[in-house]
């Protein structure tokens, strides 16, 4: 693991933003696999920055997003979908048949699932793959206790996940509690991996993932087995380390 400390969020925004942007410029058409939540906002935004700048071009750049709420359509303002359109893909030049999610609204999650699992092995493999982690140490809705060879699939979500989470809706009562996902499986199989951290709530799952054993029950802790992830993760974050 190759570990950035930054002062604040600001920064962690802008180190993770250059390195996805330099993974674009280098390989125009990456396949980035992409994460929704408050941590990678500042980064999206940044994004936005360098392609109004004329610095980025996303044309040729397809997208695959980790995992999406089951019921929620995509017009759904807590549905990933609309977290994505809203927050990147309106303001960027990407190809809207480019970029790729999980539907929540399918029914039959065998189906859903093997459909995804047909598209990223479609793509070979995903150059570059953003992450968060939730504080228990989840990763897309990969929940504590999940095995690591889970590809795509339905979860249940934990009670700490739907309480975490629903600070985005109105009500708790509102918050889905299944999910689809891409497994830990998908995520160990991508080129290389940008995991992004901020804030003291995360300290201790931080330290957890990187310096702990290597357990199902703190699933981001699988990253310390794969051979390329960056950690761009602010003085917060990192502060039990
Ligand atoms: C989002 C996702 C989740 C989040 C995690 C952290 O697509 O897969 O694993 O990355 O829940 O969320 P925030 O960034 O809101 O703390």
């Amino acid at each position: 693991m190759q570990i950035y400390e930054t002062t604040d969020y600001n920064e962690m925004s802008r180190k993770a933003a250059n390195i996805m942007a330099s993974q674009i410029v280098l390989k125009p058409d990456s396949v980035l696999g992409l994460a929704t939540g408050s941590t990678p906002e500042g980064l999206y935004q940044q994004l936005i920055d360098k392609y109004e700048n004329g610095d980025l071009d996303f044309s040729k750049v397809q997208t695959v997003n980790l995992d999406e709420y089951v019921g929620l359509d995509m017009d759904n303002h807590q549905s990933y979908h609309y977290y994505m359109v809203n927050k990147l893909f309106r303001h960027i030049n990407v190809d809207p048949k480019n970029c790729h999610f999980l539907n929540g609204m399918e029914k039959d999650s065998q189906k859903e699932c093997s459909r995804f699992e047909r598209l990223i092995q479609g793509f070979g493999s995903i150059d570059l793959q953003l992450l968060g982690v939730g504080e228990n140490g989840h990763i897309g809705f990969n929940e504590p206790n999940t095995h690591f060879s889970k590809g795509t699939h339905l979860v249940a979500l934990t009670q700490n996940t739907i309480e975490v989470n629903s600070r985005f809706f109105k009500d708790k009562e509102e918050v889905p509690h299944y999910a689809y996902t891409m497994g830990i499986k998908n995520l160990m199989d991508a080129k290389r991996i940008l995991f992004v951290v901020n804030g003291k709530r995360k300290a201790k799952i931080l330290r957890k993932i990187i310096t702990g054993p290597i357990t199902p029950e703190v699933p981001a802790s699988i990253l310390q087995l794969h051979k390329n992830v960056t950690v761009v993760a602010d003085k917060e974050a990192l502060s039990l380390l």
